[in-house]
């Protein structure tokens, strides 16, 4: 922990730095980091959001900082809020403190607040200063920023493929393709999800579990996408756990009242939506009811058919791409992205922020899809 700071910058980025300890426990919130410091750039008291409902990063910075503080700066990586929510707003509490400046990371998209939160401290003569370290801020809170302006979650796509980028081989089998210690990893990001998403054809060919081990911050809920709900069968492991931890299937209304009232007998829930061009389940409607169910973050771990609608979709937001040190070869083996693709190579969609990892010999690269 750092005890004094060289500049606003390496402020912000340590108050980014602890703001990421809420992520999985805060959502559908944003995770935010809130820091007191002296004009001398002493570091007085730190907070963060810990938990959805619970008190903002401002509050617990001011609590751990004492009574006295007028003078001093809040640096915090959101603007603080000016509403009354399941807490108090926290432009009062600032404003009782008489901050000397308040240095904020990004606005806060969420329409009750964006920017009037800012407005409020102005009008009351506090100096704010904006913008320090703002990409990573905003960088931060993107999956809040989705749910909020495009009311569907964050959505995270991982495969792991061989070194001839090949997901599974001309059979159909990819088990496994990555290592143990690339495959703990999966579970880490399951267990900071708000749902697993997978296809009919993962179903059928994998017969998967999809539930995080160890248990992380959150348990998500697996879903499909099948038409019919068929791939469900009474023996698959989806349905036999459903009981446990929540199954959902995606629907259309080629799936039979029957076999609703089959996958509901067992504790799926069947939620049918609009069919797509193709009379499959349109993942746009997915998306949107998952983001009317607030859900933050979503995984897909499916084959090419669900990874490419979404890919076409340009619905994918950040990739989990593991590498394995293998070669399997075959016209007919498969690669990860199905779904129609791109004709031309000026239209790819442009990923940035690529950062690599070592994982005992697996490669995992990972990547946002810019939007911009
Ligand atoms: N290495 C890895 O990381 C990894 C991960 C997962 C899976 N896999 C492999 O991937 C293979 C399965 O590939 P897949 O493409 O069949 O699996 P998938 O993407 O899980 O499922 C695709 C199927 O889902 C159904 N579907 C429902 N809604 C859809 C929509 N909107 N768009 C497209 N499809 C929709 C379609 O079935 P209908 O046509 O019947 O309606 C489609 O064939 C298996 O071999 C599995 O082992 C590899």
């Amino acid at each position: 922990m750092p005890t004094q700071f060289e500049s606003d910058q390496h402020a912000m980025r340590y108050a980014l730095e602890i703001a990421r300890r809420g992520l999985g426990n805060v959502e559908p919130n944003p995770a935010v980091g809130a820091l007191v410091v002296a004009p001398d750039r002493t570091l007085v008291s730190e907070g963060w959001h810990r938990e959805f409902g619970g008190p903002h990063a401002e509050v617990h910075a001011i609590q751990a900082a004492g009574n006295d503080l007028a003078g001093n700066d809040l640096f915090v990586t959101l603007e603080p809020c000016s509403h009354h929510g399941q807490t108090p707003p926290c432009v009062d509490l600032v404003l009782q403190h008489q901050f000397r400046r308040v240095v904020i990371g990004c606005s806060d998209p969420a329409a009750h607040v964006n920017g009037q939160g800012i407005a409020q401290l102005r009008e009351n003569g506090v100096d704010v200063v904006e913008g320090i370290c703002g990409a990573e801020a905003a960088r931060l809170i993107a999956p809040f920023r989705t749910l909020q302006l495009n009311g569907r979650p964050w959505v995270h796509a991982k495969w792991a493929m061989t070194m001839d980028g090949r997901i599974a081989s001309r059979t159909g089998h990819s088990k496994w393709i990555s290592n143990e210690r690339s495959r703990e990893y999966v579970h880490q990001l399951r267990g900071r999800m708000d749902v697993i998403l997978t296809g009919r054809g993962t179903v059928v060919a994998d017969n998967p579990l999809l539930t995080a081990r160890p248990e992380g911050a959150r348990r998500p809920l697996r879903a499909v996408l099948d038409s019919t709900g068929e791939s469900l069968t009474n023996d698959s492991q989806l349905l036999r756990t459903a009981n446990e931890v929540p199954v959902a299937v995606f629907a259309t209304a080629h799936c039979t009242d029957a076999e609703q009232a089959r996958l509901q007998r067992a504790g799926v829930e069947c939620i049918v939506v609009d069919a797509d061009g193709r009379g499959r389940p349109d993942v746009d409607a997915v998306l949107l009811e998952l983001g009317r169910r607030r859900c933050t973050n979503l995984l897909v771990e499916s084959g090419p058919g669900i990874l490419g609608a979404l890919f076409d979709s340009e619905k994918v937001d950040e990739l989990h791409v593991f590498v394995a040190p293998k070669i399997v070869g075959g016209v007919k083996a498969l690669s990860p992205v199905g779904g129609l693709g791109r004709a031309n190579i000026p239209e790819l969609p442009n990923l940035q922020n690529v950062r690599t990892r070592d994982f005992e010999g697996d490669v995992l690269i990972q990547a946002d899809v810019s939007r911009g």
